[in-house]
């Protein structure tokens, strides 16, 4: 058997980016299809890992890593690499805008909230291991907090209706119920993104 070194086929972000622009192009004022196209394209990627440079997925002991991996250039969607090591988790957050999750390895677990005037209120719960795919919208549930529910260092590949790090968003308190706003940003460093913002069309 021959080993895939990881990183070793870019073309298959590149693909991915082009399909991804498409499917806003076409479906950008249909969130349920979009959502279903995006979905398909995302479980392709996840599922063919030898794509992603080593330097996208460097896990720190301080706190889970989101790397840029590209920004459409109307910031109509970005793509993202979350690398978590085992029992690094987020806040409860929101998005305030569509997005996407695939796990690509290891294993996430994705706790969801609902919010209102009371405070936060817990939800379901969902283990999502390598290949699954989860949504978020403020349509369909956008409070939620992930962390790696494995041993092993774990990587997901995340889509968004936008500018994700840039994107003013809020992080919830689940005893005093208390709301943060926030700007997420990136974890890139002097790292630029994996695919320059270029038309891919
Ligand atoms: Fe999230």
């Amino acid at each position: 058997m021959t080993a895939v070194t990881q990183g070793a086929n870019p073309d298959r972000f590149e693909q991915f980016v082009r399909g991804m622009t498409r499917v806003v192009d076409t479906l950008g004022d249909d969130e349920p299809g979009l959502l279903d196209a995006a979905a398909t394209l995302l479980e392709e990627l996840v599922r063919n890992d030898d794509w992603l440079p080593d330097r996208f997925a460097a896990p720190s002991d301080q706190s889970y890593r989101q790397y840029l991996l590209y920004r459409e250039l109307g910031n109509r969607f970005s793509v993202v690499s979350f690398v978590w090591q085992p029992g690094q988790k987020t806040p409860i957050h929101d998005h305030t805008v569509w997005g996407l999750v695939g796990v690509m390895r290891g294993e996430e677990m994705c706790e969801e909230y609902r919010t209102d005037s009371d405070g936060v209120h817990e939800g379901g719960k969902h283990r999502l291991p390598a290949g699954a795919i989860d949504r978020v919208s403020p349509r369909i549930g956008d409070v939620h907090r992930v962390s790696n529910a494995g041993q092993v260092t774990a990587v997901s590949i995340h889509v968004y209706g936008a500018d994700i790090g840039t994107t003013g968003r809020h992080v919830f308190d689940e005893s005093t119920g208390a709301v943060t706003e926030f700007v997420s940003g990136y974890s890139n460093g002097e790292l630029g993104p994996l695919l320059p913002s270029i038309d891919v069309r």
